[in-house]
């Protein structure tokens, strides 16, 4: 009997260190053979969206984006209005490092994207004022965006020379952001622009939207109404005969169908406009400064005009103003100048973001 019992223990014992054995065997195989995180998945180890629509991408003009993708932005813009609201700064871009590179001057752009980065936990290189770096010294924009690339995971770049930001991009292997150039395009204007639209009116198809004061050198209008061509909407163009629209760009949205009109007159259009969006006439970019004087006050929007106006038209102005519309105006309800200033920070936090793999 006792030899079978201690034949039994051991058999148990046995069994017992075979399957223990075993085990250790298979967590040791499956340590060696547990596959490494692959690089080539949809989220990398720390998080970001390899798939995520602008992971990575350059922004350069309006015209990369589809509706699709414009719904997203938005929708991430939205959060992100929540999430400052709700808590201020949070820590999603925590590690990041923004280069701005502004070659012209900046209050809104510039100030957006650093508030943008930081309120997302991120940091930035600031280099606002380019008399003061390399460029000075002759330092070509290739080798500056090289540089700062080094430095950096995103750029974003002004500059007075069109198709600059697409230049930077072509050297650049980070995501360059396109903050205007020269008389060409500033994308992310135009995006916040639509999105002020859109969060104000609830709706942009069906709209009538007229422009008004320099169309001709206005980057934000170029960006704006090839932006708009997307929608069913109707656009309106009022500009002094030496600052028209450009014929280029109008055949660009005729192509996608959208009725367009212009205008040396805003009293003709302004009782039926849903959007009203204000330019500066842009001293900067005149040779003659006799024809900047002829046509500065062209167009000045005050009370008065805005009795004219419907109830519920919204005004828009991509800031700065220097006298197109009377601050006597600023209190009316439909002066969106400023809320689209503050729209302008949650379409920027969506875009860096996005950019860099966090939504
Ligand atoms: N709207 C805009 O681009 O303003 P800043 O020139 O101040 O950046």
């Amino acid at each position: 009997m006792k030899k079978t019992i201690f034949f039994l223990e051991n058999r148990l014992f046995f069994r017992k260190f075979k399957i223990f054995a075993s085990n250790e065997r298979k967590e040791k195989t499956m340590s060696i053979h547990t596959p490494p995180i692959r690089i080539d998945t949809p989220y990398l180890p720390f998080g970001d969206m390899k798939n995520a629509p602008l992971y990575q991408k350059d922004i350069l003009s309006v015209n990369q984006f589809h509706r699709r993708e414009l719904e997203a932005i938005f929708a991430v813009a939205h959060e992100m209005e929540e999430m400052v609201r709700r808590i201020g700064t949070f820590d999603l871009l925590k590690g990041k490092i923004l280069a701005n590179l502004f070659y012209e001057p900046s209050t809104r752009t510039s100030a957006s994207f650093t508030a943008a980065m930081e309120r997302l936990g991120g940091s930035v290189i600031p280099i606002n004022e380019v008399r003061y770096s390399s460029v000075s010294k002759g330092e070509s924009l290739p080798d500056t965006v090289r540089t700062l690339e080094a430095y950096a995971d995103v750029i974003v770049l002004r500059h007075p020379e069109v198709g600059s930001a697409a230049l930077a991009a072509q050297y650049a292997s980070k995501p360059v952001i396109n903050a205007g150039d020269g008389v060409g395009e500033h994308p992310t204007q135009a995006l916040l622009d639509l999105h002020t639209i859109r969060e104000e009116l609830k709706q942009v198809d069906g709209l009538t939207i007229t422009m008004v004061g320099d169309l001709k050198y206005g980057r934000t209008v170029h960006s704006l109404a090839r932006l708009l061509s997307r929608f069913d909407v109707r656009l309106n163009y009022v500009s002094p005969d030496i600052l028209p629209f450009p014929e280029e760009i109008m055949a660009e949205v005729a192509a996608k169908g959208i009725p367009q009109t212009q205008y040396t007159n805003l009293e003709a259009v302004i009782g039926e406009t849903d959007v009203l969006y204000v330019t500066r006439v842009q001293k900067e970019r005149f040779e003659d400064p006799q024809a900047y004087e002829r046509v500065k006050n062209a167009f000045v929007i005050t009370p008065e005009t805005m009795q004219q106006a419907k109830e519920e038209m919204i005004l828009m102005h991509p800031l700065p103003r220097v006298g197109e519309i009377s601050m006597e105006v600023d209190s009316d309800p439909r002066a969106a100048y400023f809320r689209q200033v503050e729209y302008g920070l949650y379409v920027r936090m969506a875009l860096l973001a996005m950019v860099l793999g966090k939504a």
